[in-house]
Order: C-alpha cells, then structure tokens, then sequence
C-alpha cells in the first residue's frame, strides 16, 4: 500500500484510474471501517481510503483534539484489506490556505437532527468530502448507514453538483451485544460500554412498536427519550423520521407505509453516541 500525503503526488499516482472506489476516514479504524473497504472492492479498483480529521466539521467545544489518532494501526489494517492507496494528508496538504469556500446543505436537511445540535458539522463533512472528491476523483464512493443524515446529504450533494461518484451505502457493524461500532466509543468507561447497548435496544422497541401499528410518532418518541434519561443517559433526539428526506412523517404518509427510520443520539456520560434503524 502506497502512503501519500500530497495532492499533487496522489493525482500523479492515481492518473489514468477510471475505476477507484473510494473510502474517505477518519482513522481510528475498527471492523466496520474494514466492512466498507470490502465493499468498495466490490464497486470498483483500485480502493483507496484516506484518513484526516477533520477539524472543519467539529465544534469549538467538540473532541478535536482528543479524537483517537492510531495511524501505525491503521495502516497495518488497511494493508491486510488490500487498499492500494491511502491518501493521508496533514492539515497543511488539505487546507494550504484558509478554506473560504464551503459547500452548504440545504437547511432542511442540514440543521435538522444532527445539525441542530452540532451547528456547521455538515457544512464541514460536505466541504471535505467534496474536496477530496476532487483529489481522488473516485467513480465510487463509500459512507456507512451509521452516520444516516451524512450519507443523504452526500447523496444529494452528489445528485445535484452531477458529480461522477456513486455514493454506496453500507450497513452499521455492530457488536454481538447491538451496539453499532464508532470511534467514540472508546471513550466509554467499562460501565458505560456495559449500558452502551441500551441505546439499540430503545431504536428496535420504536421500530417493533411501529410495525405492530402503534402509530403515534410524538408519543413512541417521546416514551424512548423518557426510557434513556431514566437509565442516565442525556438524550438529544430519538426521531422517527421519513427514509426520502428526513422529514416528519405525515398521518398519511404513516397510512401509505412510506419507508421510515429511526435516528437518535445520546449522550452517556460524556459521550454522545448516534445510531439508527430503518423500519
Ligand atoms: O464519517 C466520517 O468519518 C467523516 O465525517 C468523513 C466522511 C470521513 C468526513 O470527514
């Protein structure tokens, strides 16, 4: 596996590739890191995964600085999966000069759920991952069902700058006990990766309760908000919410079916973990 740090040398080293699937990173990988480099396999070759964090998407009171650097680790992994390259660019590579130009979600899409409560997060994701687009230039791309607001508005973003990239979509990784796999979760202490699970559980009592017609969206809601703060947790969200556009669910489309998931993120102590369901 090729290590590049520089745009200009990963442009040489990738010229001519029409086919690259691509994973982008910010390191700390785990399992399910792996699980979407394997399925990039199946879009496209050559794979290459990047990894930067990414100080644009996190706020001045977020993890930045503590967020889990393992790069020695990383590379062993990505090794093992076969990634020809992984693009691994310092904070000067990326961002050589104040970065003015932001891409910028639609607000119905980008301040809901996670926006509301991380202000500017997705104008970071989507500028980033815009940028390295346009470093990799990649005919596919990977994103994980786990960051399910990210991956739609990768999608849209995608769709409507008719970008050449496929966004594929991969599903969560979890653990044998549900939780799904992050980064965050080594923050956990061993009693709080013990009530992690709890989070899951709450997810697949609302999605249960909607197939079995209780149809009541403000109520399941608020009763699983209810259920996480009564075991200690700090609830920011537990919303049922429409697959196609992340919007409330009208009575009539809850009468029509329309697909629905299930999004909520909570703080453990202090740790704030996400996850959803689709129903
Ligand atoms: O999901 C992530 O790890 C990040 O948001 C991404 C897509 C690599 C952009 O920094």
């Amino acid at each position: 596996m090729k290590i590049i740090s520089s745009v200009a040398e990963l442009r040489d080293h990738l010229r001519g590739q029409l086919r690259t699937a691509f994973v982008p990173t910010m390191g700390n990988l785990h399992e399910g890191h792996l699980s979407l480099m394997r399925l990039a396999r199946k879009h496209g070759d050559p794979v290459v995964a990047s990894i930067f964090v990414n100080r644009l998407q996190f706020g001045p009171n977020e993890d930045f600085d503590r967020y889990p650097r393992t790069f020695a680790a990383d590379v062993e992994k990505l090794e093992k999966e076969g990634v020809y390259v992984l693009f691994a660019p310092t904070e000067k590579d990326i961002y050589p000069e104040p970065q003015e130009f932001r891409i910028q979600p639609p607000n119905d899409l980008g301040d809901i759920l996670e926006g509301e409560f991380r202000p500017g997060f997705f104008t970071g994701v989507t500028t980033i991952v815009m940028k390295l687009f346009s470093c990799v230039q990649p005919r596919a791309a990977v994103f994980g069902k786990k960051d399910y607001q990210q991956l739609m508005i990768i999608r849209k973003m995608a769709r409507q700058f008719a970008l050449p990239t496929e966004i594929i979509a991969a599903e969560t990784w979890r653990a044998d006990d549900g939780l799904a796999l992050s980064s965050r979760n080594g923050y956990l202490t061993d009693a709080e990766r013990a009530e992690a699970p709890a989070l899951f559980r709450e997810l697949n009592s609302v999605a249960t309760q909607l197939r079995e017609g209780h149809l009541n969206v403000s109520l399941l809601e608020k009763t699983a908000m209810e259920h996480l703060s009564g075991r200690g947790w700090k609830p920011d969200y537990v919303a049922i919410r429409k697959r196609a556009d992340l919007q409330p669910p009208t009575a009539g489309d809850l009468a029509t079916g329309e697909p629905l998931v299930v999004l909520a993120a909570a703080k453990l102590g202090s740790t704030r973990l996400i996850d959803n369901l689709e129903v």
